[in-house]
């Protein structure tokens, strides 16, 4: 009997297929569940599929940072909407999506045994990765509205701590850090010299004015800034796998070793279309907002109700609610399981986000039209009134 190695042992199980089995063997559910868009890319993405492949070359492997023309595209788009601006301190890279980015850019900056601080809840696959590569994540407990907590992560840096990771908008709670609370962490992070890793998946999707902010454009953050991108969201391409990291260039070297054995090239067809899907650009998702913001109303006013047992601070943006439930359940994974074999409805517990201390619940309001993510919600909002009672 082949045993897995005690590294992977180690790694937590991904929940998604777990939640999936259950949704499948439950006719009728209604997901709230994986985090993706109710739209695929946009018409001139798909078209461009008709001038791939162009020649013999677009059957061989491409250049390992990713397609001269795509990597143009996305540094027009940094500096337009990012204020990070293309210069020699820093290189784009593209990725077979934003998780393999951020697996090369953890084994680019982490050694075997190094800490690094996420921000509980924090993206299950960030930390999955982070056990991975055989490092240790330190989950820093974010404030009750899902902020950071600048004083307890200064607390956890140690002389282990190679990175701090933040994600904003967040996934599962939605929260948009402000830019004041990036630019000190960033600051911090330089001063005691380590890596700041920063998602920005979600970043078309904010609410209400809410605005992101960018650290890898402050200027002193060249060097030590690792930004992570993904069309997956946005673009409704998360089977295409493009995203792309902006690294230091002092990595680039690092990064290529890791993708040359990787992925050696993100797909080239895939590259082709994402680049159409830029020329569409922002316009292209914020199309989607103004349904997606009306969703989001309605699943909080439903989910706030005085006699649903959950709190749920309001998120500005992504497309998540993250409900800390009253009463007394203590086992998210077992809630989950009811309210989808009960109630059919499906949600992601917040064990998967390392949340301790209380039961919590993902809600992914991204998927669904209006009317079904209105039954989905009243489903969970009776199905959570009848286990809590
Ligand atoms: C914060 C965050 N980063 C990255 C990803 C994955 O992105 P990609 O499809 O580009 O790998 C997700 C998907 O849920 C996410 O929530």
């Amino acid at each position: 009997m082949i045993a897995e190695s005690r590294r992977l042992a180690a790694v937590q199980t991904p929940v998604i297929p777990i939640v999936s089995r259950w949704i499948a063997e439950t006719p009728g559910t209604i997901s709230l569940g994986q985090g993706v868009v109710s739209y695929g890319p946009p018409g001139e993405a798909i078209a461009a599929l008709n001038t791939f492949p162009a020649s013999l070359a677009d059957h061989r492997y491409g250049a390992v940072e990713g397609e001269p023309a795509l990597i143009a595209a996305i540094e027009t788009k940094l500096a337009s909407e990012n204020g990070i601006a293309a210069s020699p301190d820093r290189r784009v890279v593209v990725t077979t999506g934003s998780n393999q980015a951020f697996m090369a850019a953890l084994l680019a900056v982490a050694d075997t045994g190094a800490e690094v601080i996420l921000l509980a809840p924090y993206y299950f696959n960030h930390e999955m990765a982070i056990v991975m590569a055989g490092c240790r994540p330190v989950a820093v407990p974010t404030t009750r509205d899902y902020q950071l907590d600048l004083d307890g992560i200064a607390r956890a840096i140690t002389p282990r701590t190679a990175a701090v990771v933040t994600v904003s908008p967040n996934n599962p709670t939605g929260a948009v850090y402000p830019e004041a609370s990036l630019r000190a962490l960033n600051a911090l992070c330089a001063s005691r010299g380590i890596v700041h890793i920063h998602d920005e998946a979600y970043e078309y999707f904010t609410y209400g004015g809410a605005r992101t902010f960018s650290p890898g454009a402050i200027p002193s953050a060249s060097a030590h800034t690792i930004s992570l991108f993904t069309l997956s969201k946005a673009f409704g391409m998360a089977s295409w796998r493009i995203g792309w990291m902006v690294i230091p260039a002092a990595l680039w070297e690092a990064v290529n070793k890791i993708q040359d054995t990787i992925a050696i090239c993100p797909p080239l067809v895939s590259q082709h279309v994402a680049l159409a899907a830029m020329r569409v650009g922002a316009v292209y998702p914020r199309g989607h907002l103004a349904r997606l913001e009306r969703i989001r109303a309605r699943a909080l006013a439903t989910l706030t109700a005085a006699d649903v047992p959950c709190d749920v601070p309001a998120p500005d943006g992504a497309f998540y609610l993250f409900a800390r439930l009253r009463g007394r359940a203590d086992d998210a994974m077992a809630v989950a399981e009811r309210l989808i074999r009960e109630h059919r409805v499906a949600v992601i517990p917040g064990s998967a986000f390392g949340t301790t201390g209380g039961c919590c619940l993902r809600v992914s309001f991204g998927a669904l039209d209006e009317d079904a993510a209105a039954e989905g919600t009243h489903r969970l909002a009776e199905g959570l009134k009848a286990l809590l009672r």
